[in-house]
């Protein structure tokens, strides 16, 4: 009875490497091929190194930037930005988006908040913060301004980004940073 294992073990054959080769070329092609097709359809990258991610609505669906678009100058559109949170979009006088987007967060304990289009102004139903069209607090408890975002179209979406800049409404450090 022999108990020895083989001494030799078994070799690729010249046809296996030349299966093998082939095999890494045709993928190889196939991904430089169908990379620019599939980019062409697929929805750009949805977050991002920077911490940014693309607006999406209610049910994480990403909204298309021309939806937000087409709603009247003054509009504060509400979409979940960065980390699902809800923040304001606003539509300016010439239709364009404004370069920041507000969150929805009461600088008081955290309350979210509506629009008063009639007072142009968010109005906390907590403890009755009240906050300028910027999110500059207009009556306390509120301590703070309401956090800002960066808000930038990405092809036909919108991407939010951290608001790591001079806080342009008190030309200070944001308090957030
Ligand atoms: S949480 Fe908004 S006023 Fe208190």
């Amino acid at each position: 009875m022999h108990n020895t294992l083989p001494l030799e073990s078994p070799s690729i054959s010249r046809r296996q490497l030349l299966n093998f080769l082939t095999g890494a070329v045709v993928a190889t092609t196939a991904t430089s091929v169908l990379y620019p097709v599939t980019k062409f359809f697929i929805a750009p990258t949805e977050g991002s190194e920077d911490g940014s991610i693309l607006a999406k609505d209610i049910h994480g669906n990403l909204i298309p930037a021309k939806q937000i678009l087409a709603e009247p100058p003054g509009t504060r559109a509400l979409v979940a930005g960065l980390a699902a949170e809800p923040t304001y979009l606003t539509i300016q006088s010439d239709g364009t988006l404004h370069p920041w987007g507000i969150l929805d967060n009461c600088t008081h304990l955290g309350c979210t908040f509506p629009w008063n289009p009639n007072d142009n102004q968010f109005q906390c139903p907590c403890h009755g913060s009240r906050y300028d069209p910027d999110g500059r607090v207009v009556r306390g408890p509120a301590p703070l301004p309401l956090k800002l975002v960066s808000v930038n179209l990405e092809e036909e979406y919108i991407r939010i980004s951290p608001w790591t800049e001079i806080d342009p409404r008190t030309g200070e450090k944001p308090w957030w940073v």
